[in-house]
Protein backbone atom coordinates (compact mmCIF):
# COMPACT_ATOMS: atom_id res chain seq x y z
CA UNK A 1 0.00 0.00 0.00
CA UNK A 2 2.62 2.40 1.17
CA UNK A 3 4.72 1.46 -2.12
CA UNK A 4 1.61 2.24 -4.48
CA UNK A 5 1.09 5.63 -3.00
CA UNK A 6 5.12 6.09 -3.62
CA UNK A 7 4.65 5.24 -7.12
CA UNK A 8 2.15 7.98 -7.44
CA UNK A 9 3.45 10.48 -5.63
CA UNK A 10 6.63 10.33 -7.55
CA UNK A 11 4.41 9.50 -10.58
CA UNK A 12 2.32 13.34 -10.04
CA UNK A 13 5.62 14.74 -9.38
CA UNK A 14 7.28 14.13 -12.57
CA UNK A 15 3.99 15.13 -14.10
CA UNK A 16 4.19 18.64 -12.78
CA UNK A 17 8.20 19.15 -13.55
CA UNK A 18 7.57 18.38 -17.16
CA UNK A 19 8.28 21.11 -19.56
CA UNK A 20 4.78 22.40 -21.39
CA UNK A 21 5.83 25.42 -22.03
CA UNK A 22 5.27 24.23 -26.07
CA UNK A 23 1.91 22.57 -25.44
CA UNK A 24 0.54 25.95 -23.51
CA UNK A 25 1.92 28.27 -26.22
CA UNK A 26 0.42 26.17 -29.28
CA UNK A 27 -2.95 26.95 -27.64
CA UNK A 28 -2.96 30.11 -29.01
CA UNK A 29 -2.20 31.09 -32.49
CA UNK A 30 -4.17 27.86 -33.68
CA UNK A 31 -4.64 29.47 -36.68
CA UNK A 32 -2.02 32.09 -38.20
CA UNK A 33 -2.68 35.66 -36.30
CA UNK A 34 -4.54 38.02 -38.09
CA UNK A 35 -4.29 41.75 -37.41
CA UNK A 36 -2.97 45.48 -38.28
CA UNK A 37 0.82 46.70 -36.87
CA UNK A 38 2.14 50.37 -37.09
CA UNK A 39 5.65 49.91 -38.36
CA UNK A 40 5.34 49.25 -42.24
CA UNK A 41 3.20 52.52 -42.46
CA UNK A 42 3.62 54.88 -39.32
CA UNK A 43 7.11 53.74 -38.03
CA UNK A 44 7.48 55.88 -35.34
CA UNK A 45 4.79 58.26 -36.14
CA UNK A 46 2.70 55.83 -34.92
CA UNK A 47 0.64 57.15 -31.61
CA UNK A 48 -2.39 56.43 -29.15
CA UNK A 49 -4.66 58.62 -31.78
CA UNK A 50 -3.11 56.87 -34.73
CA UNK A 51 -3.24 53.47 -33.17
CA UNK A 52 -7.11 53.78 -31.90
CA UNK A 53 -8.11 54.97 -35.36
CA UNK A 54 -7.17 51.71 -36.79
CA UNK A 55 -9.51 49.77 -34.51
CA UNK A 56 -12.62 51.98 -35.29
CA UNK A 57 -11.60 50.91 -39.30
CA UNK A 58 -10.98 47.45 -38.13
CA UNK A 59 -14.04 47.11 -36.24
CA UNK A 60 -16.38 48.65 -39.37
CA UNK A 61 -14.82 48.53 -42.04
CA UNK A 62 -15.67 44.87 -42.32
CA UNK A 63 -12.08 43.02 -41.25
CA UNK A 64 -13.12 42.39 -37.66
CA UNK A 65 -15.83 40.20 -39.07
CA UNK A 66 -13.16 38.69 -41.83
CA UNK A 67 -11.17 37.68 -38.76
CA UNK A 68 -8.60 40.90 -38.38
CA UNK A 69 -8.34 40.39 -34.01
CA UNK A 70 -4.88 42.04 -33.19
CA UNK A 71 -4.36 45.79 -33.28
CA UNK A 72 -0.53 46.12 -32.74
CA UNK A 73 1.68 49.17 -31.82
CA UNK A 74 5.25 48.44 -32.58
CA UNK A 75 8.32 50.17 -32.17
CA UNK A 76 8.34 53.80 -30.49
CA UNK A 77 5.55 53.95 -28.06
CA UNK A 78 7.83 53.23 -24.45
CA UNK A 79 8.60 56.29 -22.42
CA UNK A 80 11.37 56.23 -19.59
CA UNK A 81 11.03 53.51 -16.31
CA UNK A 82 9.43 55.06 -13.14
CA UNK A 83 11.64 54.94 -9.33
CA UNK A 84 10.56 51.24 -9.46
CA UNK A 85 11.40 50.52 -12.90
CA UNK A 86 7.85 49.70 -14.78
CA UNK A 87 8.12 50.77 -18.03
CA UNK A 88 5.98 54.21 -19.41
CA UNK A 89 4.73 55.19 -22.28
CA UNK A 90 5.93 58.20 -23.65
CA UNK A 91 4.30 61.58 -24.62
CA UNK A 92 2.37 59.76 -27.60
CA UNK A 93 0.95 57.15 -25.25
CA UNK A 94 -0.09 58.78 -22.52
CA UNK A 95 -2.64 55.71 -20.95
CA UNK A 96 -1.23 52.77 -22.15
CA UNK A 97 -4.07 51.12 -20.20
CA UNK A 98 -6.84 53.45 -21.88
CA UNK A 99 -5.60 52.38 -24.90
CA UNK A 100 -6.25 48.81 -24.54
CA UNK A 101 -9.35 49.31 -23.05
CA UNK A 102 -10.19 51.26 -26.26
CA UNK A 103 -9.14 48.39 -28.39
CA UNK A 104 -10.81 45.84 -25.90
CA UNK A 105 -14.09 48.07 -26.43
CA UNK A 106 -14.15 47.31 -30.20
CA UNK A 107 -14.21 43.71 -29.53
CA UNK A 108 -10.27 43.52 -30.52
CA UNK A 109 -7.10 42.43 -29.11
CA UNK A 110 -3.90 44.70 -28.25
CA UNK A 111 -0.28 44.21 -29.25
CA UNK A 112 3.02 45.49 -28.01
CA UNK A 113 6.39 45.43 -28.98
CA UNK A 114 9.72 45.11 -27.52
CA UNK A 115 13.22 43.80 -27.23
CA UNK A 116 15.31 41.44 -25.17
CA UNK A 117 18.49 43.65 -25.82
CA UNK A 118 18.94 47.12 -23.45
CA UNK A 119 17.35 49.09 -26.71
CA UNK A 120 14.78 48.71 -29.08
CA UNK A 121 15.65 49.03 -32.85
CA UNK A 122 14.74 52.68 -32.92
CA UNK A 123 16.73 53.37 -29.94
CA UNK A 124 13.74 53.47 -27.17
CA UNK A 125 13.62 51.27 -23.92
CA UNK A 126 14.01 47.87 -24.50
CA UNK A 127 13.46 44.82 -21.66
CA UNK A 128 17.07 44.05 -20.92
CA UNK A 129 16.97 42.46 -17.19
CA UNK A 130 13.39 43.89 -16.90
CA UNK A 131 12.20 40.71 -18.76
CA UNK A 132 9.28 39.78 -16.03
CA UNK A 133 8.69 43.23 -14.80
CA UNK A 134 8.08 44.40 -18.50
CA UNK A 135 5.72 40.79 -18.85
CA UNK A 136 3.69 41.38 -15.44
CA UNK A 137 3.21 45.04 -16.96
CA UNK A 138 1.63 44.14 -20.17
CA UNK A 139 -0.27 41.82 -18.64
CA UNK A 140 -1.73 44.41 -16.31
CA UNK A 141 -1.74 46.86 -19.10
CA UNK A 142 -4.48 43.96 -20.74
CA UNK A 143 -1.97 43.23 -24.18
CA UNK A 144 -2.46 39.94 -25.90
CA UNK A 145 0.63 39.90 -28.19
CA UNK A 146 4.16 40.60 -28.13
CA UNK A 147 6.29 41.33 -30.78
CA UNK A 148 10.31 40.84 -29.25
CA UNK A 149 12.49 42.13 -31.47
CA UNK A 150 16.38 41.01 -30.95
CA UNK A 151 17.56 45.03 -31.87
CA UNK A 152 20.54 45.66 -29.62
CA UNK A 153 20.49 42.31 -28.15
CA UNK A 154 23.82 41.93 -29.88
CA UNK A 155 25.26 44.39 -27.87
CA UNK A 156 24.58 41.90 -24.67
CA UNK A 157 24.34 38.03 -26.46
CA UNK A 158 25.53 35.77 -28.52
CA UNK A 159 23.61 34.77 -31.20
CA UNK A 160 23.58 31.45 -29.72
CA UNK A 161 22.01 32.61 -26.17
CA UNK A 162 18.98 33.30 -28.74
CA UNK A 163 16.28 30.40 -27.92
CA UNK A 164 17.32 30.68 -24.02
CA UNK A 165 16.61 34.46 -24.29
CA UNK A 166 13.31 34.06 -26.27
CA UNK A 167 12.44 31.62 -23.67
CA UNK A 168 13.09 33.32 -20.96
CA UNK A 169 10.09 36.50 -22.20
CA UNK A 170 8.13 33.31 -22.79
CA UNK A 171 8.22 31.78 -19.64
CA UNK A 172 8.04 35.81 -18.22
CA UNK A 173 4.83 36.33 -20.13
CA UNK A 174 3.16 32.68 -19.14
CA UNK A 175 3.82 33.51 -15.07
CA UNK A 176 1.27 36.45 -16.10
CA UNK A 177 -1.31 34.04 -16.08
CA UNK A 178 -2.48 35.65 -19.61
CA UNK A 179 -2.85 34.27 -23.09
CA UNK A 180 -0.12 36.51 -25.32
CA UNK A 181 0.86 35.45 -28.39
CA UNK A 182 4.68 35.68 -28.45
CA UNK A 183 5.83 36.92 -32.18
CA UNK A 184 9.99 36.55 -32.55
CA UNK A 185 11.64 38.59 -34.23
CA UNK A 186 15.35 37.91 -35.14
CA UNK A 187 14.78 38.17 -38.98
CA UNK A 188 15.78 34.27 -39.34
CA UNK A 189 19.10 33.87 -37.70
CA UNK A 190 19.93 31.15 -36.55
CA UNK A 191 17.44 28.79 -38.46
CA UNK A 192 14.74 29.79 -35.89
CA UNK A 193 12.15 27.84 -37.49
CA UNK A 194 13.74 24.80 -35.49
CA UNK A 195 13.91 25.96 -32.38
CA UNK A 196 11.11 28.81 -32.22
CA UNK A 197 8.35 27.09 -31.19
CA UNK A 198 10.22 25.40 -28.13
CA UNK A 199 10.91 28.74 -27.10
CA UNK A 200 7.48 29.53 -27.16
CA UNK A 201 7.02 31.66 -29.71
CA UNK A 202 3.92 31.38 -31.62
CA UNK A 203 5.61 32.91 -34.96
CA UNK A 204 8.96 33.88 -35.42
CA UNK A 205 9.81 36.28 -38.72
CA UNK A 206 12.48 34.27 -41.31
CA UNK A 207 13.79 37.33 -43.03
CA UNK A 208 14.39 40.93 -42.87
CA UNK A 209 11.96 43.65 -43.07
CA UNK A 210 9.76 43.86 -45.65
CA UNK A 211 9.23 47.30 -47.56
CA UNK A 212 6.46 48.21 -49.68
CA UNK A 213 7.82 47.06 -52.77
CA UNK A 214 7.06 44.33 -55.61
CA UNK A 215 10.66 42.88 -55.69
CA UNK A 216 10.39 42.78 -51.43
CA UNK A 217 7.14 40.95 -51.65
CA UNK A 218 8.86 38.68 -54.39
CA UNK A 219 12.72 38.11 -52.32
CA UNK A 220 10.68 37.25 -49.17
CA UNK A 221 7.62 34.97 -49.97
CA UNK A 222 9.47 32.83 -53.10
CA UNK A 223 12.67 32.94 -51.29
CA UNK A 224 13.46 32.58 -47.63
CA UNK A 225 10.04 31.21 -46.91
CA UNK A 226 10.06 28.31 -49.63
CA UNK A 227 10.82 25.10 -48.29
CA UNK A 228 9.99 25.82 -44.73
CA UNK A 229 6.68 23.93 -43.99
CA UNK A 230 7.40 21.31 -42.39
CA UNK A 231 8.66 23.86 -39.51
CA UNK A 232 4.68 25.47 -39.59
CA UNK A 233 1.32 24.65 -37.92
CA UNK A 234 -1.21 25.33 -35.80
CA UNK A 235 0.24 27.64 -32.86
CA UNK A 236 3.88 27.91 -34.46
CA UNK A 237 3.91 29.82 -38.16
CA UNK A 238 6.93 31.34 -39.82
CA UNK A 239 6.53 34.50 -40.30
CA UNK A 240 7.67 36.38 -44.13
CA UNK A 241 6.87 39.53 -42.23
CA UNK A 242 4.03 41.74 -41.84
CA UNK A 243 2.05 42.79 -45.46
CA UNK A 244 2.20 45.51 -47.47
CA UNK A 245 -0.88 45.25 -49.40
CA UNK A 246 -2.48 49.07 -49.64
CA UNK A 247 1.38 50.65 -49.21
CA UNK A 248 3.68 52.13 -51.50
CA UNK A 249 3.14 52.18 -55.82
CA UNK A 250 2.15 48.45 -55.45
CA UNK A 251 -0.43 47.57 -58.30
CA UNK A 252 -4.00 45.77 -57.80
CA UNK A 253 -2.32 42.64 -59.15
CA UNK A 254 0.80 42.76 -57.28
CA UNK A 255 -1.50 43.43 -53.99
CA UNK A 256 -3.21 39.98 -54.96
CA UNK A 257 -0.12 38.43 -55.50
CA UNK A 258 1.09 39.20 -51.98
CA UNK A 259 -2.05 38.16 -50.25
CA UNK A 260 -2.40 35.28 -52.49
CA UNK A 261 1.37 34.31 -51.35
CA UNK A 262 1.19 35.06 -47.88
CA UNK A 263 -2.01 32.66 -47.78
CA UNK A 264 -0.53 29.92 -49.31
CA UNK A 265 2.20 30.41 -47.01
CA UNK A 266 -0.25 30.28 -44.38
CA UNK A 267 2.29 33.21 -42.90
CA UNK A 268 0.58 35.79 -40.32
CA UNK A 269 -1.54 38.57 -42.15
CA UNK A 270 -0.87 41.59 -40.20
CA UNK A 271 -2.13 44.27 -42.18
CA UNK A 272 0.79 47.21 -42.03
CA UNK A 273 -1.79 50.29 -44.37
CA UNK A 274 -3.76 52.98 -43.00
CA UNK A 275 -6.93 51.13 -42.40
CA UNK A 276 -8.43 54.46 -41.81
CA UNK A 277 -7.95 55.69 -45.39
CA UNK A 278 -7.91 52.77 -47.14
CA UNK A 279 -9.22 52.68 -51.04
CA UNK A 280 -12.10 50.09 -51.52
CA UNK A 281 -10.17 47.97 -54.23
CA UNK A 282 -7.16 47.58 -51.00
CA UNK A 283 -10.00 46.43 -48.55
CA UNK A 284 -11.30 44.04 -51.22
CA UNK A 285 -8.00 42.39 -51.44
CA UNK A 286 -7.65 42.05 -47.75
CA UNK A 287 -11.11 40.81 -46.83
CA UNK A 288 -11.59 38.46 -49.68
CA UNK A 289 -13.10 35.65 -47.48
CA UNK A 290 -12.46 32.87 -49.42
CA UNK A 291 -8.58 33.82 -49.82
CA UNK A 292 -8.40 34.36 -45.88
CA UNK A 293 -9.96 30.66 -45.51
CA UNK A 294 -7.12 29.41 -47.59
CA UNK A 295 -4.47 31.26 -44.92
CA UNK A 296 -6.74 30.37 -42.06
CA UNK A 297 -7.60 26.60 -42.82
CA UNK A 298 -7.46 24.37 -39.85
CA UNK A 299 -4.93 22.19 -40.86
CA UNK A 300 -2.16 24.51 -40.79
CA UNK A 301 -0.23 23.22 -43.65
CA UNK A 302 2.02 25.36 -45.42
CA UNK A 303 1.87 25.55 -48.85
CA UNK A 304 4.71 24.52 -51.26
CA UNK A 305 5.96 25.13 -54.92
CA UNK A 306 5.37 22.10 -56.95
CA UNK A 307 6.51 23.66 -60.44
CA UNK A 308 8.29 26.63 -61.86
CA UNK A 309 9.36 27.91 -65.16
CA UNK A 310 10.71 31.00 -66.20
CA UNK A 311 8.35 33.57 -64.08
CA UNK A 312 6.20 31.33 -63.59
CA UNK A 313 5.44 29.66 -60.25
CA UNK A 314 3.05 27.13 -59.20
CA UNK A 315 2.29 26.52 -55.39
CA UNK A 316 -0.15 23.80 -53.47
CA UNK A 317 -1.61 24.43 -50.45
CA UNK A 318 -3.44 21.02 -49.01
CA UNK A 319 -6.36 21.78 -46.71
CA UNK A 320 -8.57 20.74 -44.16
CA UNK A 321 -11.80 19.42 -46.24
CA UNK A 322 -9.50 17.21 -48.63
CA UNK A 323 -8.82 20.25 -51.14
CA UNK A 324 -5.94 22.04 -52.29
CA UNK A 325 -5.36 25.53 -52.78
CA UNK A 326 -3.63 26.18 -55.98
CA UNK A 327 -1.60 29.63 -57.16
CA UNK A 328 -0.53 30.00 -60.33
CA UNK A 329 1.78 32.87 -60.06
CA UNK A 330 3.68 34.99 -62.80
CA UNK A 331 6.53 37.18 -61.52
CA UNK A 332 7.02 38.39 -64.70
CA UNK A 333 5.74 40.87 -67.73
CA UNK A 334 2.61 39.47 -69.88
CA UNK A 335 2.63 35.75 -70.68
CA UNK A 336 0.88 33.04 -72.96
CA UNK A 337 -1.74 31.41 -71.15
CA UNK A 338 -0.27 28.83 -68.83
CA UNK A 339 -1.69 24.90 -68.42
CA UNK A 340 -0.63 23.46 -65.81
CA UNK A 341 -1.49 19.72 -64.98
CA UNK A 342 -3.51 18.24 -62.69
CA UNK A 343 -0.25 15.92 -62.20
CA UNK A 344 1.53 18.25 -61.06
CA UNK A 345 -0.69 19.14 -58.05
CA UNK A 346 -1.44 15.95 -57.38
CA UNK A 347 -5.36 16.10 -57.89
CA UNK A 348 -7.25 13.61 -59.46
CA UNK A 349 -8.02 13.22 -63.34
CA UNK A 350 -11.05 15.79 -62.40
CA UNK A 351 -11.27 18.41 -60.40
CA UNK A 352 -13.84 20.91 -59.26
CA UNK A 353 -12.20 24.24 -60.06
CA UNK A 354 -13.06 27.69 -58.32
CA UNK A 355 -11.42 30.65 -58.86
CA UNK A 356 -10.58 32.82 -55.49
CA UNK A 357 -10.44 36.71 -56.95
CA UNK A 358 -13.13 36.12 -59.49
CA UNK A 359 -15.20 34.34 -57.13
CA UNK A 360 -16.42 32.30 -60.14
CA UNK A 361 -16.84 28.37 -60.33
CA UNK A 362 -15.00 26.67 -63.03
CA UNK A 363 -16.81 23.89 -63.38
CA UNK A 364 -15.49 20.19 -63.75
CA UNK A 365 -12.26 20.14 -65.16
CA UNK A 366 -10.48 17.43 -66.46
CA UNK A 367 -6.33 16.66 -66.19
CA UNK A 368 -5.20 20.55 -66.43
CA UNK A 369 -6.39 23.63 -66.17
CA UNK A 370 -5.26 26.91 -68.82
CA UNK A 371 -5.35 30.08 -67.69
CA UNK A 372 -4.26 33.58 -67.86
CA UNK A 373 -2.39 34.98 -65.60
CA UNK A 374 -1.81 38.89 -65.71
CA UNK A 375 1.79 40.80 -65.50
CA UNK A 376 2.93 40.87 -61.38
CA UNK A 377 -0.16 38.87 -60.95
CA UNK A 378 -1.60 35.40 -59.82
CA UNK A 379 -4.47 33.23 -60.77
CA UNK A 380 -5.48 31.72 -57.30
CA UNK A 381 -7.82 28.55 -57.04
CA UNK A 382 -9.49 26.01 -54.85
CA UNK A 383 -9.76 22.70 -56.29
CA UNK A 384 -11.44 19.29 -55.08
C1 LIG B 1 12.91 45.91 -37.07
C2 LIG B 1 11.77 44.95 -37.29
C3 LIG B 1 10.61 45.71 -37.85
C4 LIG B 1 10.22 46.79 -36.87
C5 LIG B 1 11.41 47.67 -36.55
C6 LIG B 1 11.10 48.66 -35.43
O1 LIG B 1 13.98 45.24 -36.54
O2 LIG B 1 12.16 43.91 -38.14
O3 LIG B 1 9.53 44.84 -38.12
O4 LIG B 1 9.69 46.20 -35.72
O5 LIG B 1 12.52 46.92 -36.14
O6 LIG B 1 12.19 49.42 -35.05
Amino acid sequence: MMGSRLVLLIAVLVLLSIDYSFAQSAEIARTPPMGWNSWNLFACKVSDAVVRAQADAMASNGMKDAGYAYINVDDCWQGTRDAQGNIRGNEKFPDMKALVDYIHSKGLKAGIYSSPGPKTCAGYEGSYQHEGQDAQQYAKWGFDYLKYDWCSAETVYKNSDMPAVYKKMSDALRATGRSIVFSLCQYGLTSVWTWGAQAGGNLWRTSDDIQPNYNSILALGFGQNAGLERFAGPGHWNDPDMLEVGNGKLTADENKLHMSLWAMLAAPLLAGNDLAHMNPEVLSVLTNREVLAIDQDPLGEQGHRVWQDGPIDVWVKPLGDGSKAVGIFNKGGPQDPVTVQFRTLAVGKFAEVRDLWTGKDLGRLENSITTEVPAHGVTLLRMR
